[in-house]
């Protein structure tokens, strides 16, 4: 996790340790990354707002001094018996943004590279002083630009929302003394078991080590809450997609956390009701060269909208539109028989998706799209990441899965079923980056104009 020299350096400084716990060994400096508000009529102010990177990519180290607390994909046994004695003896540290993680941000952009060194991936969050900046997204519209050019089959350059506490559980979870300045609090609608802590504690309870990941592992918790995926994309496929969730918070077991063949058991809708084009049936909108060229920098823009053009009213669907070399491009319409023509997300497309594709319809009975507009309404913390995947190979987005099903919906992009390994990945596309600037957030027709 450290080499000598950087430790010989670090031993070197005089340091006070907060006692999860906040290290004190590299400063953390958040890089900066604004955004614009906008107003009807196009009006657009800048917010200056910086990107924190999450918890779990830190260095983590004893209160006393730099043992690692975790190493590779394995917690230390004395220092972590338990989930609270982790939690007190562990500190979390600073992050060379650029050094360690490859993450570029200034101006209005951030740029995330997949591999850094021995680093792979990295997830940072939208900071406003010490907290999350959240967004509520009902009757809101919500653009940026992105370059998806450098990432092939089996990347995923993505930008989401999740239900996360502004704070990142400080004032809900007093044994958490990081806060979201150090990433912390980090949940989505997979419930993800390998966070090294969920509310305060450490996971390392159960903590089973991946058998193909070294640097990660899953423990007996896991942090669901409810999830806008506005971006799930690489060169080849992107994806749209809500997920709700009955109980946003940790789940324990494989039961609440949905995991394994309880899939459809957990808290969360971990499938959520997906718009990827090439899935439905237009496959030729979206990738090099097609209608929104992939090959070029594009503007994505989403728009919420309520069924009375309110705030408060209930959210009734979910619009895409590009614009790409100053032409609006509309999200094309489904072409797949059973399921209406439509280019957005409303209840009735979920429910004819989920009916011809032949999946448990987990959208609706967590309450379809006015029951996710209800977790949108406390404000939802802004995500980019860029990741490989161990568990499908990313086939979920750009190729065919399950492999070898010729069902409805099973074809997703254009990669070969045996893409996306990440050991291919990250020796084959080292190099692979996104970027996304620009972001706009406002009321609708406010962020985006046809030239
Ligand atoms: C939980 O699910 C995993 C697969 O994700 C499985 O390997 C494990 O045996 C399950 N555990 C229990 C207790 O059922």
């Amino acid at each position: 996790m450290i080499s000598a020299s950087t430790l010989a350096a670090l031993l070197a400084l005089g340091h006070g340790v907060l006692g999860q716990q906040a290290g004190t060994s590299t400063a953390e400096t958040h890089p900066p990354m604004s955004y614009q508000k906008c107003t009807t009529g196009g009006q657009c102010t800048t917010v200056n707002t910086n990107i924190v990177l999450d918890a779990n990519w830190r260095w983590l180290h004893s209160t006393s001094g730099y043992t690692n607390c975790y190493t590779g994909n394995t917690f230390d046994q004395t220092l972590c018996p338990n989930n609270q004695a982790c939690a007190a003896n562990c500190a979390l540290d600073g992050a060379d943004y650029t050094g360690t993680y490859g993450i570029q941000a200034s101006g209005n952009s951030v740029s995330l590279k997949l591999k850094q060194g021995n680093n792979i991936g990295s997830r940072v969050y939208l900071i406003n002083g010490d907290k999350y900046e959240l967004f509520k997204l009902k009757n809101q519209e919500f653009t940026f630009d992105v370059d998806v050019s450098g990432l092939g089959c089996g990347i995923n350059g993505a930008l989401y929302f999740v239900k996360m506490d502004a704070d990142g559980g400080l004032a809900k979870y007093p044994t958490n003394k990081a806060g979201a300045k150090l990433g912390t609090g980090y949940c989505d609608a997979q419930c993800p078991r390998d966070l090294k802590f969920i509310a305060g504690k450490a996971n390392v309870e159960g903590w089973k080590p991946s058998n193909g990941d070294a640097n990660s592992g899953e423990g007996n918790t896991g942090s669901c809450c409810a999830e806008m995926d506005i971006w799930e994309a690489n060169s080849i496929s992107t994806a749209l997609t809500p997920h709700a969730c009955s109980t946003n918070g940790p789940c324990t077991g494989n039961t609440t956390c949905g995991s394994g063949d309880s899939r459809y058991d957990g808290y969360c809708d971990k499938d959520g009701c997906d718009l990827n084009p090439y899935r439905f049936g237009v496959q030729n909108f979206f990738g090099p060269g097609k209608t929104v060229n992939s090959n070029q920098k594009m503007t994505v823009v989403t728009q919420f909208i309520t069924s009375d053009n309110t705030a408060t009213g209930t959210l009734s669907a979910i619009r895409r539109i590009y614009v790409q070399n100053g032409k609006v491009i509309q999200q094309a319409d489904t072409n797949i028989p059973g399921i209406t023509k439509t280019n957005q997300i409303t209840d009735k497309f979920c429910k004819e998706q989920k009916a011809v594709t032949g999946d448990p319809d987990e959208f609706s009975e967590k309450g379809g799209l006015a029951g996710f507009g209800k977790d949108l309404d406390a404000g939802m913390a802004l995500v980019f990441s860029v990741w490989d995947d161990h568990t499908a190979n990313m086939l979920w987005l750009d190729s065919t899965y399950p492999v070898g099903s010729n069902k409805v919906g099973a074809a997703r992009g254009t990669c070969a079923t045996t893409s996306g390994k990440p050991s291919d990945v990250e020796s084959q596309q080292a190099n692979a980056a996104v970027t996304f600037s620009n972001v706009k957030f406002g009321a609708i027709g406010s962020t985006y104009k046809s030239t």
